[in-house]
């Protein structure tokens, strides 16, 4: 007899939380690894919750485990893996069983499932799952791309399992496709510079005045008490505070300066870049996160030009505190004005339809970017759905217009101090450009067709124009 509502495949901590998730909801899951042997430890690990597990070691009893119409889980590496194991699962599932990719999957790769698994009778659902393992243990964010129908036939579990913010849980269908995979790349994407632009205000107050990791974290903490309030920031007090049980020094102090990355942060980028639509603070953070890798390159590049100025042993004054905290907020505003136009376009060219007012709201808790400025963003976008850029909405000029002066400061100052601020300057660049009612283009026109006869438009005549170049000069 088949015992569970639901199956998962891939017990990696992800999975493995995330089985645990779902049966601490009350959901039978049968659960299967292809390490056999991780299954047996996962399930002896799983206490009381074992009474809704149902640990298989074949795909074939895997298979025979669930309610046919079969809605099962894969949680593997995201890539070539994914393929292999909907591949090897084919041969036990009968038509209307529905395959869900909750992987880190590139939209593009889940586009072409759903093509591989047309009239196959089966379904397929691209599903991302924000919330690092916390999250996949006591509630994601979730966003769901597949037909609405399949969705419909999954959305009890996936809400109970759900994060949920006062009470209404952090979960949607998105758009059909590969809709749930391109939004959480691009959260990912805004997650970069979000995390970005946080590490280099604790660049200015550690290389510019010498400050302590704790005496940061507790700015960070302070901070985390108003409008900068988020997991990111809270999470980086916490980090600042931490030490090292060995050495009793800040354990952030011990920790190598390069970090990696597995592709979602980089794919908005490319997003972005294919649409032509500006997302520089995004681009930045990505290519600030590339350059971390480059540690060896970094040390004789310091060398050659002297690294970064000695920090100045000064203590920064509540107004310099104040202006970090404003121009991380301005920096966070672009960001996300950045982030959500991308979806923007990517929801017309794939023509998604995404909601984004509901974007906004299932990210406001269980994902990684999670904060109070998510909570503004929903009400913003409820307010003004149609609105084609957030530094547009009304509550969003009002932000900028106090914060956009203290991010100039702060990008003036760490200029000036040769202390990086990538991600925070592309921010400040891109709303200079974004207000800039008589931009310098018109000289670009003009090169092009200098060097190449692309024509140019005039502002006093209509049609399109050419040189003659150099007459007069
Ligand atoms: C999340 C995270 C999660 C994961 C990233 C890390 O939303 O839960 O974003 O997806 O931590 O894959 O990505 P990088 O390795 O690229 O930093």
């Amino acid at each position: 007899m088949s015992k569970a509502e639901i199956g998962l495949i891939g017990l990696g901590v992800m999975g493995a939380n995330l089985a645990l998730n779902i049966a601490e909801k009350g959901y039978p899951v049968a659960v299967y690894n292809r390490t056999t042997s991780r299954t047996g430890t996962f399930f002896e690990n799983a206490g009381e919750l074992r009474q809704n597990i149902v640990p298989c070691a074949t795909l074939e009893e895997f298979a025979a485990q669930i309610k046919p119409p079969r809605p099962i889980i894969l949680m593997v590496q995201a890539g070539k893996a994914v393929d292999e194991q909907i591949e090897g699962l084919r041969d036990f599932l009968s038509p209307g069983d529905i395959i869900i990719d909750a992987g880190n999957a590139n939209f593009r790769d889940t586009i072409r499932r759903f093509d591989e698994l047309e009239n196959s009778g089966l379904t397929f659902i691209g599903m991302g799952v924000s919330g690092g393992e916390e999250g996949a243990r006591h509630g994601p964010s979730i966003m769901v791309g597949g037909e609405k129908q399949a969705y419909e036939r999954v959305e009890s579990v996936l809400k109970s399992i759900a994060a949920k913010f006062e009470g209404e849980p952090c979960c949607a269908w998105l758009g059909h496709g590969g809709a749930g995979h391109f939004v959480k790349t691009i959260h990912n994407g805004i997650e970069y510079a979000d995390m970005q632009m946080i590490a280099e205000i604790y660049g200015i107050l550690r290389d510019g005045f010498g400050m302590a990791a704790s005496d940061i974290g507790a700015i960070f903490s302070e901070w985390n008490k108003g409008r900068l309030n988020s997991y990111l920031v809270e999470i980086t007090a916490a980090v600042l505070e931490t030490e090292d049980p060995d050495s009793g020094a800040p354990i952030v102090d011990r920790i190598l300066d390069r970090a990696g990355q597995k592709g979602t942060g980089r794919w908005s980028a490319i997003e972005a870049q294919m649409m032509g639509v500006p997302a520089t603070a995004i681009e930045s953070a990505v290519a600030a996160r590339s350059l971390s890798a480059e540690r060896g390159l970094r040390q004789m590049a310091a060398k050659a030009y002297g690294g970064t100025p000695a920090a100045s042993g000064t203590t920064p004054d509540a107004d310099f505190i104040r202006d970090l905290e404003l121009a991380l907020f301005a920096g966070k505003i672009a960001a996300y004005a950045q982030g959500f136009a991308v979806m923007d376009q990517a929801s017309e060219e794939f023509q998604w339809n995404l909601p984004m007012p509901t974007i906004a709201r299932i990210w406001r808790a269980g994902c990684i970017i999670r904060s109070q400025f998510l909570g503004t963003l929903a009400k913003s976008f409820e307010a003004d759905p149609d609105a084609e850029n957030l530094l547009l909405i009304g509550d969003f000029v009002e932000m900028m217009k106090e914060a956009h002066p203290s991010l100039r400061r702060i990008v003036a100052h760490a200029a000036v101090n040769g202390l990086p601020v990538p991600a925070l300057s592309a921010a400040l660049g891109y709303f200079d450009s974004f207000r800039q009612a008589r931009g310098t283009a018109n000289l670009i026109q003009a090169q092009r067709d200098y060097f190449g006869a692309h024509g140019f438009e005039r502002i006093d005549q209509d049609g399109e124009h050419h040189g003659p170049w150099g007459s007069g000069l």
